[in-house]
């Protein structure tokens, strides 16, 4: 496979097909659109009359999804919306229920690899992080409002951050002098502040990452489409969930248990179809290294007909 179609080839894609167990005449919603990999190759395997709705908070994503999915005509809704929305979104579009839901949480490569995004500390740009422009507050003014505590407890939670207080410490301590603006300018202080030793990833990482999930909302965002979601699967209808932070993944396999459980007196409401997390095989890592934190989580919603049925098969 050329290297240029590898880097851009959607994570766990076969997985992601074989468990939304795609077919045509069903409407499935890729709530994290990005640039339509996922969603190409969904409307692909469901032809001829497959219907996919495609959600993503970035206006710079749905306009690269409405090109790259333009060969498939009317058989694609695309929205700029966040996915915690999506009962709102089917109710505008006068969609009842759906046969499956994707989310591939995260950032995309071309949000990455966008400098003004100011998301990657490889990237010289301002310190703004916000996927979406809806959103109001940025890295920077987190960065200038919040208290050391507020910022090392972002950190700690987010990052996992060991060097947490002593980061916080020196950002408040440069803001007396004059506040950070740039990526570059956090990249600085965070390598003068902690030690960096060799083999180690690089200091700056888990820094950027807690802010890009405090700005973003992230874990709220998943959370609260989780509590909502099930109501717009049909009976039957699968979702499946790609994440890339132990956080995130935590919150996934919680609910789905949850939603497993046979409780005294009533029913499960849906059966786990990955008894285990999936994740991408050495070669998808070797060929991506940004697959390799992926875990990939699926559930069946259950209808009478099928109750009782425990870690089905993946339809692959
Ligand atoms: C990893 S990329 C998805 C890539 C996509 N699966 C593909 O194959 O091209 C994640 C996308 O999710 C979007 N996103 C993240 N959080 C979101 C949210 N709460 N609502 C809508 N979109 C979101 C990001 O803007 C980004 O475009």
């Amino acid at each position: 496979m050329e290297a240029e179609e590898t880097r851009h080839r959607p994570v766990l894609l076969e997985e992601v097909l074989g468990y939304l167990n795609c077919r045509s005449g069903q409407v499935y919603v890729d709530g994290t659109v990005g640039s339509g990999g996922h969603a190409r190759a969904i409307l692909e395997k469901s032809c001829p009359t497959g219907r996919l709705i495609g959600l993503d908070w970035d206006e710079e994503a749905i306009k690269r999804a409405r090109e790259n999915l333009a060969p498939f005509g009317s058989r694609v809704d695309l929205a700029q919306k966040n996915f915690k929305d999506i009962a709102s979104v089917l109710k505008d579009l006068s969609v009842g229920a759906v046969d499956g839901l994707l989310l591939d949480l995260g950032v995309s490569t071309e949000q990455l690899e966008d400098g003004e995004r100011g998301i990657s500390f490889l990237r010289h740009g301002p310190l703004d992080m916000r996927m979406s422009r809806e959103i109001k507050v940025s890295a920077r003014d987190i960065l200038r409002r919040l208290s050391a505590a507020e910022i090392s407890g972002i950190l700690w939670q987010y990052g996992e951050e060991r060097w947490a207080k002593r980061i916080a410490k020196a950002i408040v301590r440069q803001r007396q002098v004059r506040p950070l603006r740039t990526t570059g300018e956090l990249v600085d202080l965070i390598q003068k502040t902690v030690p960096w030793g060799k083999g180690r990833i690089h200091p700056a990482t888990r820094t950027f990452q807690a802010l890009r999930i405090r700005v973003n909302d992230e874990l709220q965002n998943l959370q609260t489409f989780l509590d909502r979601c099930a109501s717009v699967l049909n009976p039957g209808g699968r979702l499946v969930i790609i994440s890339f932070h132990s956080l995130e993944d935590r919150i996934v396999k919680s609910h789905f248990r949850r939603w497993a459980k046979k409780e005294k007196g009533t029913f499960p409401s849906f059966c786990i179809l990955t008894p285990k997390p999936v994740i991408p095989s050495l070669a998808e890592v070797s060929a991506n290294p940004k697959a390799r934190s992926a875990k990939l989580r699926a559930v069946e919603k259950l209808s009478w007909k099928t109750e009782g049925r425990q870690n089905g098969g993946s339809g692959l």
